[in-house]
């Protein structure tokens, strides 16, 4: 199965991923996580990402289709995965066969804007393996300190109040589009994204008729 999942930043792509992929069996490819490893990296390419992120902007079409494609040649791939952050635009979800991605679901999670920014502003994650938390929702165990491998938690340097607000706007003039797109090809699946992180998980199950 190839899916992808739409929704705001902090709409819960990435936790609702996390869990769906082990349901499904198949990998999850977040192409903020890719971006993210880039600048990792420290290579020139990872310093020219990381000035756009940081600022909440996308990352070039041609720059994050490369990276996406390299990732999808991998052979845990073969039997299908989970898109999270792609397509982000008309021009890139328009340019999907090209790249060889044949979509058979999209998935939208649906957030307030006011809920995204109680969301984004608590976020915490583990800069070693990336698992996140949320200081109310999510919280670790042990205060600060990653669950999974004991790092020091941090805060995404985009999750500003300035930077969440222009992700937010950038979201609805370029990203809610696809809303449209994936609705008239008849593939768009609408998940009530407000509920708690594991009825959110049940409610996509049901929206995809995959039973547990
Ligand atoms: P990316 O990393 O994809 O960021 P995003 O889309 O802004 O989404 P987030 O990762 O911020 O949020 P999420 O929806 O995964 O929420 P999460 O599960 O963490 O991309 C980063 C940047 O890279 C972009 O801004 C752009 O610059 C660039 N980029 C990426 N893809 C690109 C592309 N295709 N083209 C161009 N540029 C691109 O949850 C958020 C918080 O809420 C967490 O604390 C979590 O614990 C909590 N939470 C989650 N679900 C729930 C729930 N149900 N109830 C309560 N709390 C919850």
């Amino acid at each position: 199965m190839v899916l992808t999942l739409i929704g705001a930043p902090g709409a819960g792509k990435g936790t609702l991923a996390s869990t769906l992929t082990k349901q499904l069996e198949i990998p999850t490819i977040s192409t903020g996580a890719l971006l993210r490893d880039e600048i990792g990296s420290g290579s020139e390419l990872g310093k020219e990402i990381n000035a756009l992120i940081s600022n909440g902007n996308f990352v070039s079409d041609e720059m994050v289709s490369s990276l996406l494609i390299k990732r999808l040649q991998q052979p845990d791939c073969k039997n299908g995965y989970i898109l999270d952050g792609f397509p982000r635009n008309e021009t890139q979800a328009e340019n999907l066969p090209n790249l060889g991605i044949y979509l058979e679901k999209a998935i939208l999670l649906s957030v307030s804007d006011s809920e995204i920014i109680t969301r984004l502003t608590g976020r915490r994650e583990c800069p070693n393996c990336r698992a996140t938390y949320h200081i109310k929702y999510n919280p670790s165990k042990v205060d600060g300190v990653c669950d999974v491998c004991g790092a020091a938690l941090q805060v995404r340097a985009d999750d500003t109040p300035e930077v969440i607000q222009k992700r937010l706007t950038i979201y609805h003039k370029q990203t809610e589009p696809l809303i449209q797109f994936f609705r008239q090809k008849g593939l768009l699946y609408e998940v009530d994204g407000e509920d708690s992180i594991d009825q959110t998980f049940k409610n996509t199950l049901q929206a995809l008729g995959v039973t547990l």
